[in-house]
């Protein structure tokens, strides 16, 4: 090759280089990712398709009472903590339809039947997706995390203030599923069984796991699953307590992400990709 032509070759070759960078510049998407939960409300700026979080989280207390113009005004301190003027994803602990909030077991009343996804978006002035909470850890842990991959019935559950639950068949979310407020004993399982519940009645990890156990069970019987993720806060310790779920037949895995899979799987479903 010429000298010139040796030129030619690496002008053009730069400008290869300098296109795909320009494309894949093109294909970051970046959501801000806000987790409302009975305890915390927690956000950061995520890039979705790496599943990554962008700058250190925020946590808020949720204010006591949770009224919807409480948390609303500490949803918009987030987004002005980040100086945000992008979309925003915002998972909610209740049934959440098209934007409309239908339950908030662990909130206040002035949420139900709020269209708070409006809300959100006409506060921050920034496009707002509303989603349930457990159903945004579960696509985070589905695409970046514990699940990835996995086809057939996957149940991913979240143990915290209550029990959060979502169910994928073949990776596709099926929304709303709340099997927190499946029956155990004429009560709630959530009260029985959620990672606060634990905490209150200060229950051992051994009885702690024993009751776990009973309800997976319970959700074994019902639902026959190839694989349940444990999430929330108990993933953190599931080492302490995954002795007492040997008794299980269904392959039981902790999420990867914790306590960040909803702000991760709230940024996620902001994208509307
Ligand atoms: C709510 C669910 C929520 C779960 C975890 C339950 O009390 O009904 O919608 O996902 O708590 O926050």
């Amino acid at each position: 090759m010429s000298s010139l032509g040796g030129l030619t070759f690496q002008r053009n070759l730069l400008t290869l280089i300098s296109t795909f960078i320009i494309i894949s510049e093109g294909l970051i998407v970046q959501v801000l990712g806000i987790d409302i939960g009975g305890s915390g409300i927690k956000g950061a700026p995520v890039e979705v398709h790496k599943g990554k979080l962008l700058a250190k989280r925020v946590r808020i207390a949720t204010p006591d009472p949770p009224t919807a113009k409480k948390v609303t005004q500490v949803v918009n301190d987030i987004v002005q903590y980040f100086d945000w003027q992008g979309k925003i994803g915002v998972g909610f602990p209740g049934i959440v339809k098209d934007g409309q909030i239908m339950t908030a077991a662990n909130m206040h009343e002035s949420w139900v039947h709020l269209h708070a996804e409006n809300l959100f978006a006409e506060r921050t002035q920034c496009p707002c997706t509303l989603v349930n909470d457990a159903d945004a850890a579960g696509l985070a842990e589905m695409r970046h995390g514990a699940g990835k991959g996995r086809k057939g019935k996957v149940i991913m559950l979240t143990f915290g203030t209550g029990i959060g639950s979502a169910l994928f068949l073949d990776g596709k979310l099926v929304s709303n599923t709340e099997f927190g407020h499946l029956q155990l004993h004429g009560k709630i399982a959530e009260a029985r069984v959620s990672d606060r519940a634990r905490t209150q009645k200060r229950l051992s990890w051994k009885v702690w796991g024993k009751r776990v156990v009973e309800y997976l069970a319970h959700l074994e019987l019902l639902f026959s699953p190839d694989l349940f993720i444990i999430g929330g806060g108990a993933s953190k310790d599931f080492e302490l307590f995954k002795k007492s779920l040997k008794a299980l037949n269904t392959e039981i895995i902790p999420a990867q992400h914790g306590n960040t899979a909803g702000i991760l799987g709230a940024a996620m479903a902001g994208s509307n990709e």
